[in-house]
């Protein structure tokens, strides 16, 4: 089949960049070593320590965050991101980068400020844990973006070095904890262009992070990165 074919030339790429992905996680799971965040200098803020996570504190502390992020975690807003099935690996390190003002979002800043190691870890075991949200609905002229960020997802567009976002992500989009790749199907709309645009055009963290997302989507014109959002969003229809 001439997608198996394409997707095995494309496998070589992301192996090659989940190396510092792969390396920045096994610091994080393992703590013996890492430096605690706010450590010494030229340490990794992103580094966390804690123990075997317990969901049910992290269902207790995360009910502050429901407001925003929707009852049960899941959104109901097109400008915030669910938490609801987002992978561990993924909700601590974006927990940990927000609390060291690495990402941009002055609302996560302050949400972050205060959580420690565990309470991290604890929050991204009980979200890693739900079920993710239903499909937003894709309103009628978007169906025809909707058509094109489905080819895309799917198999990409050799011609312009564009890689398929299945490859990393999965044909499901539900993404991979161990590797840190996150799951983005039925992300929220909004939130999903405004994080594109957020990897596209700020620098990158400056410690080790996966950069999968700021390489992979160089590429990319503005109607593409709309095309997919409309479609990750779309996904469980
Ligand atoms: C006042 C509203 C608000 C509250 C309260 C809030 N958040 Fe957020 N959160 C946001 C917004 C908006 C974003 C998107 C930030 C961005 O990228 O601009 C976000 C992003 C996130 C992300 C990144 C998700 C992703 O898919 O990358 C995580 C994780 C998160 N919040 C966790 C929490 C936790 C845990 C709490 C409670 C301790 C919390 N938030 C409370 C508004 C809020
Ligand atoms: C080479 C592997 C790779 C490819 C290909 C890839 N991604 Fe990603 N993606 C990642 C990784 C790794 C992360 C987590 C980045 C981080 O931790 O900051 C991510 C994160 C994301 C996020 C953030 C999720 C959130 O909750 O904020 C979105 C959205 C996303 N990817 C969409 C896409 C789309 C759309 C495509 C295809 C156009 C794509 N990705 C292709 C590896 C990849």
């Amino acid at each position: 089949m001439q997608r198996t074919v394409r997707l095995s030339l494309w496998l070589a790429v992301p192996l090659a960049l989940f190396i510092p992905a792969i390396s920045a996680l096994a610091q994080s799971a393992g703590g013996a070593g890492a430096p605690p965040a706010g450590g010494p200098p030229g340490g990794n803020p992103l580094a966390l320590t804690f123990k075997t996570p317990d969901p049910a504190h992290g269902k207790e502390i995360s009910q502050s965050c429901q407001g925003c992020h929707g009852p049960g975690l899941v959104s109901k807003d097109e400008a915030v991101p669910g938490l609801a099935g987002q992978h561990s690996s993924y909700t601590r390190l974006q927990l940990a980068a927000f609390r060291a003002k690495l990402r941009p979002s002055e609302v996560m800043w302050k949400q972050a400020a205060n959580l420690s190691d565990q309470d991290i870890a604890d929050i991204a075991a009980y979200a890693g844990g739900l079920q993710p949200g239903p499909a937003w609905a894709v309103a009628g002229a978007d169906t025809a973006l909707r058509t094109k960020g489905e080819a895309l997802f799917h198999m990409g567009d050799g011609p312009r070095n564009i890689i398929a976002c299945a490859i990393c992500h999965g044909a499901d989009g539900r993404g991979d904890d161990r590797l840190g790749v996150a799951s983005i199907t039925n992300l929220a709309p909004r939130y999903g262009g405004e994080v594109l645009a957020e990897f596209k055009n700020t620098p990158e963290f400056g410690v080790p992070h996966p950069n999968a997302m700021r390489i992979m989507l160089r590429p990319m014109t503005d109607e593409d990165m709309k095309a997919v959002e409309v479609y990750i969003s779309s996904m469980g229809k």
